[in-house]
């Protein structure tokens, strides 16, 4: 055996020799870190927290690692949060509204960073409430993507909403993008979120001219074998969420912009004039229990295209096929007027049906006039969501369903990508906390 390894070996039993002495002297909290053959000490990540007592929004963190002599570490205090240096003894941080935190130590290894992170609960006053509690006699909705259900994204989604929307993931692009196969994947891990947390799960959605996959804009049956094909999706989606899915947008955005008419979607083409009262009925024999809505975007200040909507509405009533009317919510800090937000609600609560205010969220960069989302416009944006809340909160009981928020934090919005320029239309930052609109809407709500 070489001197090197000899050496080695005969460190290693005077440590084991060392350690066992110390484990029979009595004090045997004393732990003793067994140097490997490398005649390094092994690196060891922790870190303790504790919440101030004299103020619930304050942290003290604490970096009990070991090992880590000479090598540089971090804190971050959210999720993806800024770095702020680990300095010798704990560091203090305030948050400035309650939630649920995650706090990554991150240490700088030689052999590659090494993080560990924690959950801490800041439990605010009763003045930043989640916004579900602040909604009374209704739910309150989160659109919602299978990839963004844990972390700081369920934290907030438990503490605030008792309502989920797939943006997208339940839309018949995405569940049949294979003709004669269904793939379920996402839409059942948004479903299985939603019944594990008790929260309703609104069906978004099921016809829309917007998400039709390819094989079937091309397909090359007949007529009556493509509103089988529809037929069969809409009563197979339906069937596999009955009792878990509460409401669907049978038919999203049927009428054409300018023209109030029908759009010359594929649906009306190969289905004919009356499709939409076909995917209704096919909807209701699929799940009789569960709430059927039209959705359609600028039914408040458009008087036109809300007139076409109301009509479909009517006849869709008339044959007891629809039970709801969801209007869809991307509006402006300026626009539209309360006044033509009030007319959809009033034409909706005069015919006994559902209010739901679907797709919330208030562009505040409408004329790209702002590189930023400075105060001012903050401001108009809390005050615009004021409004919007206070609209809704004030519909009858019975007609009340749910406000839904088109997503949770600005960076995660489609509106800059759609429109193509900057805008910060939700009711979340960066970091999970809330904006001045969330604030906007408990004030509504209230
Ligand atoms: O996440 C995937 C990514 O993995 C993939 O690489 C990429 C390219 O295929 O697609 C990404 O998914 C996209 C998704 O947005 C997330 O960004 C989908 O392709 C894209 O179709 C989807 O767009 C959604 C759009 O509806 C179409 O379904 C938007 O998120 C969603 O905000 C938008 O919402 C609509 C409502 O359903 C109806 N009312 C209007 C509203 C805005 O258009």
């Amino acid at each position: 055996m070489k001197i090197k390894s000899l050496i080695k070996y005969f460190r290693l039993i005077l440590l084991l020799l060392f350690s066992f002495m110390l484990s029979c002297g009595g004090d045997d909290d004393i732990n003793v870190v067994i140097v490997d053959d490398e005649g390094e000490i092994p690196i060891s990540v922790d870190f303790d927290i504790t919440v101030s007592e004299t103020n619930t929004f304050e942290i003290s963190v604490n970096n009990t690692s070991t090992g880590i002599t000479g090598l540089n570490s971090y804190w971050q205090f959210t999720e993806n949060g800024e770095s702020v240096p680990d300095g010798a003894g704990p560091e203090r941080h305030v948050y400035s509204v309650s939630g649920d935190y995650l706090v990554t130590l991150t240490v700088e290894a030689p052999d590659g960073d090494i993080a560990v992170s924690k959950t801490v609960i800041i439990v605010g006053d009763d003045d930043s409430p989640a916004l579900k509690n602040a909604a009374k006699g209704f739910s309150v909705g989160m659109a919602v993507r299978s990839d963004r259900l844990t972390g700081s994204h369920n934290a907030v989604l438990v503490r605030e909403f008792n309502s989920l929307t797939a943006e997208f993931e339940m839309k018949m692009d995405q569940i049949y993008k294979t003709e004669g196969s269904l793939d379920f994947t996402a839409s059942d891990a948004i479903v299985d979120y939603g019944v594990a947390n008790n929260m309703d799960i609104h069906g978004h959605t099921l016809v829309w001219h917007n998400s039709i996959p390819v094989w079937m804009n091309n397909f090359s049956g007949t007529d009556e074998e493509f509103e089988t094909l529809v037929k069969d999706y809409i009563t197979t989606v339906m069937q596999r969420y009955a009792g878990k899915v509460r409401s669907w947008d049978v038919v999203n955005e049927a009428i054409e912009d300018g023209t109030n008419n029908l759009r010359n979607s594929i649906f009306r083409i190969r289905m004919g004039a009356n499709y939409i009262e076909k995917c209704y009925q096919y909807a209701r024999d699929a799940d009789p229990n569960a709430i059927l809505f039209y959705n359609d975007y600028n039914v408040t200040f458009d008087s036109g295209k809300q007139a076409a909507m109301f009509a479909i509405v009517d006849d869709l009533k008339s044959k007891n096929l629809i039970d709801g009317v969801g209007a869809q919510m991307h509006i402006s800090y300026n626009f539209p007027r309360r006044a033509q937000i009030q007319s959809v609600v009033d034409g909706t609560v005069s015919r006994g049906l559902k209010m739901h205010f679907a797709e919330l969220d208030i562009r505040v960069n409408p004329n790209n006039d702002i590189t930023s989302l400075t105060e001012q416009r903050a401001i108009a944006q809390q005050n615009k969501a004021k409004e919007v809340a206070e609209i809704y909160n004030a519909i009858p009981d019975e007609n009340k369903f749910a406000l839904t928020l088109w997503g949770m934090r600005d960076s995660e919005s489609w509106l800059p990508a759609f429109w193509g320029q900057p805008d910060w239309g939700l009711f979340y930052n960066d970091d999970f906390t809330p904006k001045k609109a969330h604030t906007g809407l408990i004030e509504g709500f209230r």
